[in-house]
């Protein structure tokens, strides 16, 4: 990555996405509708090939999440008969532990031009933005998945029906504690590719970029 000026002297204009941070632990209040609907925005400017528009938000909140609990135990049973008790309390209890769920999708056209991949891709980057979004409000979230999400009869009980597919929950709420994880270091993950020298019989080793 080529110096572009004083990176450092920019950082804080990027504070607030470098301080995002998953919160699991989450209370009420959950943010107001007004701010439902910005995170929901946010979530709507994905980038998406073809504008196809395969975003699908479905929030589960209120009383709906007690009903969605019971949705959860009963995928939990038919998936095995034997699951333990405790799972299936943790599956009842869990949507009444987060204020806000927004499940997110996509609706995907199979056999279309544009690869599955890059439809189930959009939502994924539909979710990444939500969460920034839910961040920079003021609120924590986290994006969470497991055998419910990959579930095909919890996705058509929220209305996705196969090739259409839930890529995960969005938790959201007012954080309960405010701790800062230890972040990677970008010299470990992003690399300068250089072009094979004709004739050298290996390639350079390549230079962490964004390195000082
Ligand atoms: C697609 C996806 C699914 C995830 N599923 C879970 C999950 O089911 N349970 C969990 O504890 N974390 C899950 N995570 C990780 C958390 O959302 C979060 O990224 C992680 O705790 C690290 O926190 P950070 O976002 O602050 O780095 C998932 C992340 C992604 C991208």
């Amino acid at each position: 990555m080529k110096d572009i000026g004083a990176p450092e002297s920019r950082r804080g204009l990027l504070e607030p996405l470098l301080d995002r941070r998953s919160v699991a632990a989450l209370e009420e209040p959950a943010p107001s509708q007004e701010e439902v609907g910005l995170i929901l925005d946010a979530g709507l400017r994905a980038p998406d090939h073809g504008r196809l528009r395969p975003w699908r938000f479905v929030l589960i909140r209120g009383a709906a999440r007690e009903a969605f609990g019971d949705c959860l135990v009963a995928a939990a049973k038919r998936r095995d008969a034997n699951v333990p008790p405790a799972l299936l309390d943790r599956y009842r209890t869990w949507p009444l532990r987060t204020p806000l769920l927004i499940a997110v999708g996509a609706a995907v056209r199979p056999a279309h031009v544009i690869p599955e991949i890059e439809q189930i891709l959009s939502a994924g980057a539909a979710a990444m933005n939500m969460l920034n979004a839910v961040h920079l409000l003021g609120y924590g979230g986290m994006w969470v998945t497991g055998a419910n999400t990959y579930d095909r009869g919890v996705n058509a009980a929220l209305g996705f029906e196969w090739p259409s597919r839930i890529v995960g929950f969005l938790m959201i709420g007012t954080p309960k504690n405010a701790a800062i994880p230890e972040r990677p270091s970008r010299t470990q993950h992003a690399v300068d590719w250089a072009a094979p020298v004709r004739g050298a019989a290996t390639m350079p080793p390549p230079r962490a970029a964004g390195a000082q």
